[in-house]
């Protein structure tokens, strides 16, 4: 018995999954999916093969050739980062089927409320499986080693509409009597219920299925891309207004990295409760509604999950140890395609926000080293605890200096290479130094690979970027330690990533009263931009400037993108001698709670836990 890897009850002895079959039954009313998961393996197998789950209820596991029930055992208690394991006893079996039921609480799932919604009319409910919630969907083995194709069927009240990251088949009337084994009133069922039919014919790691169920509308933005949201006009039109221009960024991929291979690669737009920015889920790119705001963020946002198709769906990090392999990479190639699509300085500007950030989080990890590693041991770690600029940024900085060694042609050639060669594989930190050595003959000797990949902190031979704008950025927020604010002329041309990058080079702690008119003169607790707004109340809370509270409340309440919820509630309640700001905290959450994903939930109930 070997672990493959830290975040799953797979064994390296068992054959992987590859291929299942899904067929869901939505229940909105108890916020539940009753499906049936037809598995099947690389080869038949005999004895134990342990699954992964998580408040998953199993109500059978059935030989699908037979029909004869197959013995299997839920583990007791589950484990806070894993979840609970499923063994199934085989006896040369290579086709399983197993009947279960998520629970209300599922962590991949939000289930939207009508008044949650834009409209709302309608109930919504979404996913959010990376990077190890698939299994609270369904039992899989949930490591990105397993790459799966599968086919979907979703049984859903035939008011609203499903999108899958996969490719839409059908929508038609249920057949007699199916309705995913949840329901006995076929009348009811034939009459109110449409199912929704998919297939994904690509093998993806589990931490890519995604569907979201809704009443859904889109616009058509390009010959690949169509926007999806909920069906409010002014979103739609918004949403297709901000992603016009992802026609040129999948062509500017093309040319950099080689043939998109997904075949489309539409958007959707989801509620703003969305934990994260974007999440690159294979034809079906899932964005925050906050990257909306008719600037250069939307179109960054969606340059990297793009990018993600290339560097990460179609090479993947074989566990969350080597994740920098899919991030690291991303946020080089997002850069590669936002230089061409939005000139040099935005790129130079994106890369010293990363900077900034990379910086920050030696400071978060000062106790927990490993975490400044390209190449980590996340056993016993929830991933989504860890979760830091370190992949992203440190991962940049390697791959860019590699790019300074040895010249871009020579970089991007390699960069196709490797991504023709490792295409609809999972590999790890090792693989990609062998592959490095062979076609880069010399490079281990002109930059010290392990320092890069197994060394804590920041190497040596990074490099804070150095631009015209960047530089007068990072000098005007060094000068506001002596009283001196930017003044119009400065900030004539500033869009929301310059203000973010000017907030985020401030000095950590400043007067309340020097703030106060930084604000007053240039509106920035207010700005419906999130970035500006968030990194703005994070100095008010850092100088415990109470005025603006308010403000931090109505944030925390309106938005469950993590990266600004995990910043706000850091500085409430970190640091001694802040019971006010700690009452506060607890008090918003308790309210604000109920319009967060899961995983948002628990990643604020990590940081109390820690702290409070
Ligand atoms: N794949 C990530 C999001 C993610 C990472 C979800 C780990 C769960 C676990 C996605 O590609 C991402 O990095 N999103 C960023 C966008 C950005 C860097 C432009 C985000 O959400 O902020
Ligand atoms: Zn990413």
């Amino acid at each position: 018995m070997a672990p493959i890897d830290p975040h799953s009850y797979a064994d390296s002895s068992h054959p992987l999954t590859t291929h299942i079959s899904l067929s869901f039954y939505f229940d909105f009313p108890s916020s539940t999916i009753a499906s049936s998961a037809l598995l099947s393996l690389s080869a038949p197998h005999s004895g134990p093969l342990t699954l992964d789950t998580r408040s998953l209820s199993i109500s059978a596991v059935i030989d699908s050739v037979t029909g004869a029930p197959l013995p299997f055992t839920l583990s007791s208690s589950p484990d806070a980062v894993l979840g609970q394991s499923l063994t199934l006893t085989l006896s040369n079996q290579s086709k399983l089927l197993i009947l279960s039921t998520t629970a209300p609480s599922s962590s991949a799932l939000q289930w939207l409320s009508p008044p949650q919604t834009f409209n709302k009319s309608y109930p919504f409910v979404f996913t959010q499986c990376q990077a190890i919630h698939a299994r609270s969907i369904f039992p899989c083995q949930d490591t990105p080693a397993a790459r799966i194709k599968f086919a979907a069927k979703l049984n859903i009240p035939r008011y609203l509409s499903a999108v899958m990251a996969a490719k839409h088949v059908n929508r038609r009337d249920p057949a007699a009597g199916e309705c995913g084994g949840a329901c006995d009133d076929s009348l009811w069922c034939a009459e109110g219920r449409v199912v929704e039919e998919f297939v994904m014919e690509q093998p993806v790691p589990p931490y890519l299925f995604a569907f979201a169920v809704g009443e859904l509308g889109f616009r058509e933005v390009g010959p690949r891309t169509k926007v999806y949201s909920e069906a409010v006009p002014t979103v739609l039109d918004a949403a297709a207004r901000e992603f016009a221009g992802s026609e040129e960024m999948i062509k500017v991929g093309e040319a950099l990295f080689g043939p998109y291979e997904w075949e489309r690669f539409d958007l959707l737009v989801l509620p703003p409760s969305f934990p994260y920015g974007g999440m690159e889920n294979p034809r079906m790119t899932f964005l925050t509604p906050t990257v909306i705001k008719g600037d250069a963020t939307g179109a960054q946002v969606v340059a990297h999950e793009l990018a993600h198709s290339w560097t990460g769906n179609l090479i993947t990090n074989k566990n969350n140890d080597h994740f920098w392999l899919n991030e690291g990479f991303t946020t080089y190639a997002e850069r590669r395609i936002v230089e061409v699509v939005q000139g040099k300085e935005r790129a130079i500007l994106n890369i010293g926000i990363g900077w900034r950030g990379l910086v920050e989080q030696m400071e978060r990890f000062k106790d927990r080293m490993e975490f400044t590693k390209l190449r980590t041991n996340q056993q016993g770690v929830d991933p989504d605890d860890i979760y830091s600029d370190v992949p992203y940024e440190k991962g940049f900085q390697f791959l860019w200096r590699i790019e300074r060694q040895v010249g871009r042609p020579a970089f991007d050639e390699f960069l196709k290479k490797y991504i023709a060669n490792f295409k609809f594989q999972s590999i790890d930190t090792d693989m990609f130094l062998d592959f490095l050595k062979a076609n880069i003959p010399g490079i281990e000797d002109q930059i010290d690979l392990k320092v890069w990949t197994e060394g804590t902190g920041i190497p040596p031979d990074a490099m804070e970027p150095a631009s015209e704008i960047y530089t007068k950025i990072v000098l005007l927020a060094n000068e506001f330690k002596s009283g001196t604010m930017p003044n119009e002329d400065d900030v004539a041309q500033w869009g929301g990533q310059e203000w973010e990058l000017y907030l985020e080079n401030l000095p950590k702690s400043v007067e309340a009263s020097q703030l106060a008119a930084l604000d007053e003169r240039y509106r920035l607790a207010e700005s419906k931009d999130y970035e500006v707004k968030v990194a703005f109340l994070q100095h008010a809370i850092a100088s415990r400037c109470s005025s603006y509270y308010n403000e931090v409340e109505k944030t925390l309440k309106e938005v469950g993108r993590m990266k600004y919820l995990r910043p706000l509630y850091r500085a409430l309640v970190q640091g001694a001698g802040k019971e006010e700001e700690k009452m506060f905290a607890r008090r918003v959450f308790s309210e604000a709670c109920t319009g967060y994903h899961p995983i948002a939930k628990g990643v604020v109930e990590a940081i109390f836990a820690k702290y409070l």
